[in-house]
């Protein structure tokens, strides 16, 4: 009902009166009244005309899902949203929604998070109402070993997102880190539930900074406001992660992986520099040639080897 009133505002964009959203929305006066009420307690700037009616003036600046659902034209992502103040991780809610059944799309937002968590086990700097932070559930039918390609297509559709909202050229680090001049702006984290043979389903969290302060983030991450010198809507930003990864993950779902990994390839930050991948203990070092044609990085060695990396640590080596 909610949203249905924002609609109405938005549409008419001018004062509706409390009999007119009545008869629109086919509900009581009353309930009319309690569910502006409750939009004022999110933070909406409702006024009220004891002639004229309500009028949308203000939103408040929060990933809530009416706002990420407005105009969002996706096929299935975000057609369900739920949207949090507070969470330990968005991870865990996602995970619980998806074993209790919850379709592929569903999104799970929060404001702040007081366990974010990045991959191997390492915390995930969340402060409320800077970054976006989000859990999806996608459920492919695929083989464990292939979930790298999802958290590559992934990567790609927030490069692409990033780029389109804010114009910055943003790149990707391998397998899914991405980075605006050289520093770390956004991360994803892919867990999955999956039998040896079946994927049950996945949980792809991105952490993004989009309106931090470089000085609560890492030393070597910074924020799309950092590097754009003002702040950009998160709203915005969400909506477009949203439409770009469902976008790569319809073609992915179309057989087309390949031209997803030259899209890939194109926006990669490190391929063809010399780096160093540190994974399980071991250290290899040599040249980032290639992403072959399952998602792992492709090393030459200097003895001339090729090694193809499924997961790890890159450092650019000068
Ligand atoms: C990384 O680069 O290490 C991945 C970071 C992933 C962070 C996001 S924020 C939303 C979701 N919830 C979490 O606890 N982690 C992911």
């Amino acid at each position: 009902m909610d949203e249905k009133i924002l609609a109405v505002f938005r549409e008419k964009d001018e004062n509706v009166s409390g009999e007119e959203l009545s008869r629109l929305l086919g509900v009581s006066r009353s309930a009319i009244w309690k569910h502006i009420e409750k939009l004022r307690d999110e933070g909406y700037d409702i006024a009220a005309h004891p002639h004229l009616g309500y009028r949308l003036i203000g939103i408040p600046d929060k990933l809530l899902a009416a706002e990420i659902k407005w105009k969002l034209n996706t096929k299935f992502l975000g057609k369900k949203i739920y949207s949090y103040e507070r969470v330990d991780s968005t991870m865990d809610i996602a995970y619980r929604l998806a074993e209790d059944n919850a379709p592929e799309g569903v999104v799970v937002f929060s404001e702040e998070q007081r366990r974010g968590r990045g991959r191997m086990d390492r915390n995930w700097v969340s402060p409320k109402g800077k970054g976006i932070y989000l859990s999806l559930i996608l459920r492919p039918q695929i083989l464990p070993l292939q979930a790298s390609k999802i958290t590559l297509l992934m990567a790609v559709a927030i490069a692409q997102a990033i780029r389109r909202v804010s114009g910055l050229a943003a790149k990707i680090k391998w397998p899914n880190d991405i980075l605006i001049n050289h520093k770390k702006v956004c991360g994803i984290l892919t867990e999955l539930s999956a039998e040896l043979d079946r994927v049950r389903f996945l949980i792809l969290g991105v952490g993004i900074n989009v309106n931090t302060a470089r000085s609560v983030l890492p030393k070597e991450a910074t924020s799309i406001k950092e590097e754009l010198g003002r702040k950009v809507s998160r709203i915005e930003l969400a909506k477009e992660v949203l439409r770009q990864t469902e976008k790569y993950y319809s073609l992915f779902k179309q057989k087309k992986f390949s031209s997803i990994a030259r899209e890939w390839k194109d926006l990669s930050a490190i391929l063809g520099s010399r780096v160093k991948v540190v994974f399980q203990g071991k250290k290899i070092e040599g040249q980032a040639q290639d992403i072959d044609s399952q998602g792992a990085l492709v090393i030459r060695r200097d003895n001339g080897f090729l090694e193809h990396i499924w997961t790890g640590d890159v450092v650019k080596v000068k």
